[in-house]
């Protein structure tokens, strides 16, 4: 670890001497009027204005509350307002009534949707499609930016490898390689190709390693080494920053002992100096106060000053920049001249969303757009890509004329608010459309609704009404899955079993003998290995958001087939975790070996295995990275690659023929993955390094070539140097991390 310090710190001493950055291609500061306009500004205001630019509060109340800071100029933020006239009379006193008229920067969490809500983060990554993941994100920009929000703190791209950590939801799931597309495509989505009055400002966060909270339980300490951020967790943050991502927050974690608000080798050496970040960094909500909780920090002026040596440049709700920078200058603790960078990349972002040009927002025309009929259209076709098949015996889909009568039952079938998933501010129930209600439209008169159970956790003894019901039915369709609240922050869980009774309520409705269909919507990948032997399909959908149930009625009835893939590894049962796909290999793999509940108990003591397994649950998920069935089948043939040996600048081009081998139309999830056989360091098993969606006619098939660059299968080894080791690697070209058989390359 040493080494890749001493790498870093010589590759960019000047750089880490202070916060001044280079400009690189693909960094937001590259327009030479921008920053003729930033330093202009900039010599014209006070010390006591520069440290108002770098606060943000939250809005809450009357606007008339502020009207006194405002006018002093000591907030250059403020979030959670989105009343656009409230937002208009804020920026009315800042521009207008301020020495010097500088906008604010208005901020909201618009995570999966502002008023129209699409599936929750983890459900967008399911699609693997990172064009309809850029459209979602511009839909919720331009309903956002209609009421005023300039920035939002999405997305967020914590690797997430632990499905107990509430947070997980999200996120885009255990891989780097999808998390880096879909960072991609969100920053793409909200910033917008070019910028303009709906451009919103994305913010990728947290930075950095917060989705290894230790045991899952949110807030909590990692312990990454800098070789797991570099090859695993910040990928993702690299790409989203050389996609023109304009800000980027702060994580909670310490990691290895050093919160993030204040981890210098993060964010001044890796972030700024290293990949040239000139856009704004804010802390998380009172991250830099909670230094102090930490124990990383005496009061509000040390965090303050550890912070800024950090080269964080907002405080968001701890007011430590506010009350102390000033002292802190005079003192000669800090200097002016990092205050003047951290202004310098507040104001950029200003600028560069034209905020001087007008800070104002139309508030009839904003109206209009909300919900907008193709913004629903959206979100529904996003709610489809995105859910997974896990089982189908052929039941599904179903055929919509034998259907005579349906029962819909379960806690989620019709739950408005709960479908929405987390991080909901304003997105509104009403307009949610439930699978109850998609399907009640489609066969009137012919469904009948009975919950089972009103919530997820609730528990129940017996189901004599549903179960009565389910008797009178040609189909049951169970909606289960989690409660909005049971995911997101804070919200971690110890056990990922259905909740409340629901397994037993699926249990009762098989029972009956009637077909069961279940449905799972919820915010993470539950252990759902007990419940699937009580259904004849599984359909898992990540809460899918506004659209979700004429989305759902869609796939059931085959309308649209299902394509969406594992984003994350589906556990058998919780005491797997961590179990994701790429991890590396033991000096002992498993090799099928015995199982406890293969040696009868009369046989007494008896030797066990000697690899790596559980002597109860094995070593392998239920489902792994990458799965999902579709209603036809696919096959893979003819994988070839052009070359035997590639140069380290050189790209493997593989060829392959893609079947559709069934009676229907159905999108297959290409995915190839790489694994490198000897490294100065043990390597993953599989990196995932290409995927793309195919769409086939029955009986079509494809022959398709991809090209991976050879360059991206570097990583940081044991010199602590980012490159491609020369030596032999297997390619596999699958339908998902477990499938196919590889071919063989070199790298000389
Ligand atoms: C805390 C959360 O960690 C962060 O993701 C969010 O953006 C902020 N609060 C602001 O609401």
């Amino acid at each position: 670890m040493k080494q890749i310090r001493t790498i870093c710190l010589a590759s960019c001493l000047l750089l880490a001497l202070s916060c001044q950055e280079p400009k690189v291609a693909g960094t937001i500061g590259a327009d030479a009027e921008v920053e003729r306009r930033v330093d202009s500004l900039l010599s014209r205001m006070t010390l006591s204005e520069k440290i108002g630019q770098m606060n943000q509060v939250s809005a809450g109340g009357e606007v008339s509350n502020y009207a006194d800071a405002l006018r002093k100029g000591q907030v250059g933020s403020i979030l959670n307002e989105v009343d656009p006239v409230k937002v208009n009379e804020f920026q009315r006193i800042s521009v207008e009534e301020s020495r010097l008229g500088i906008p604010l920067l208005v901020a909201r969490d618009v995570i999966h949707g502002f008023h129209t809500v699409f599936p929750i983060p983890l459900g967008l990554a399911s699609t693997f499609d990172p064009a309809l993941v850029e459209e979602g994100a511009r839909v919720a920009a331009v309903e956002a930016t209609g009421q005023g929000v300039r920035w939002t703190f999405s997305p967020m791209l914590d690797i997430a490898r632990d499905p107990r950590w509430g947070r997980i939801a999200e996120g885009s799931g255990e891989d780097p390689w999808l998390d880096a597309r879909m960072a991609e495509a969100m920053v793409y989505g909200y910033q917008g190709r070019q910028l303009d009055a709906t451009s919103m400002a994305a913010c990728i966060k947290h930075f950095a390693g917060y989705g290894a909270a230790e045991g899952g339980r949110d807030y909590n300490s990692t312990f990454l080494t800098e070789r797991q951020l570099r090859n695993v967790y910040l990928p993702p943050f690299e790409a989203a920053v050389k996609a023109g991502a304009m800000t980027l927050m702060t994580s909670f974690n310490d990691n290895d002992g050093v919160p993030s608000t204040g981890n210098v080798f993060l964010v001044k050496d890796v972030l700024r100096g290293e990949w040239g970040f000139d856009g704004l960094v804010v802390t998380d909500w009172n991250s830099m106060g909670e230094m102090i909780n930490h124990g990383f920090g005496e009061n509000r002026k040390d965090v303050a000053q550890k912070s800024l040596e950090a080269c964080v440049d907002m405080d968001m709700m701890t007011y430590g920049y506010l009350s102390h920078l000033e002292e802190l200058v005079r003192s000669g603790a800090v200097k002016e001249s990092d205050i003047d960078q951290a202004v310098r990349n507040i104001l950029r972002v200003k600028f560069l969303l034209g905020l001087f040009e007008d800070p104002y927002v139309d508030v009839e025309a904003g109206k209009t757009v909300q919900y907008a009929p193709e913004h629903l259209a959206a979100a529904q076709k996003t709610a489809e890509e995105s859910a997974i098949l896990l089982k189908n015996d052929g039941i599904l889909p179903l055929d919509p004329a034998s259907v005579r009568n349906i029962l819909v039952t379960g806690p989620l079938a019709d739950a408005p608010h709960d479908q929405l998933g987390t991080w909901v501010f304003d997105g509104e129930p009403a307009h949610t459309v439930t699978p109850l209600r998609a399907l009640q439209e489609r066969f009137p008169g012919k469904v009948t609704y009975v919950p089972g159970l009103v919530f997820s956790r609730e528990r129940k003894a017996r189901f004599d009404d549903v179960v009565a019901a389910a008797r009178r039915a040609d189909v049951v369709l169970a909606f289960l899955g989690e409660e909005a609240i049971l995911s997101g922050e804070a919200h971690s869980l110890a056990d990922l079993n259905l909740k409340g009774s629901q397994s037993e309520l699926l249990a009762a409705l098989h029972a009956t003998g009637k077909p069961v269909v279940a449905t799972v919507m919820a915010g993470r990948p539950l252990t759902i290995e007990r419940d699937l032997p009580h259904c004849r399909a599984l359909l898992y959908a990540f809460h899918p958001g506004t659209m979700g149930g004429p989305a759902l009625a869609n796939l059931l009835l085959g309308d649209v087939n299902p394509s969406g893939k594992a984003p994350v590894t589906f556990l058998r049962t919780v005491g797997q975790v961590p179990l994701y796909y790429s991890h590396t290999m033991t000096g002992r793999p498993y090799n099928g070996e015995t199982l406890l509940d293969d040696i009868p108990l009369s046989a007494g003591q008896t030797s066990l295995g000697n690899t790596s397994y559980y002597l109860d649950y094995g070593a392998y998920p239920l489902f792994p990275f990458g799965y999902g069935l579709s209603y036809t089948t696919f096959a893979y043939s003819d994988i070839t690659l052009d070359q035997e040996t590639y140069p380290t600048d050189g790209t493997v081009k593989v060829t392959f023929t893609l079947a559709n081998t069934g009676k229907r139309s159905g999108t297959e999830v290409v995915q190839v993955y790489v694994r490198d056989l000897v490294g100065s360091i043990t390597r993953p098993v599989k990196e995932l390094k290409h995927f793309e969606r195919i769409t086939l006619d029955p009986g079509e098939s494809r022959t398709v070539s991809v090209g991976i660059p050879v360059q991206d299968l570097a990583f940081v080894g044991l010199d602590g140097v980012k490159k491609v080791e020369p030596g032999e690697f297997q390619l596999w070209v699958a339908g998902d991390s477990a499938s196919g058989t590889p071919v063989t390359f070199e790298v000389r």
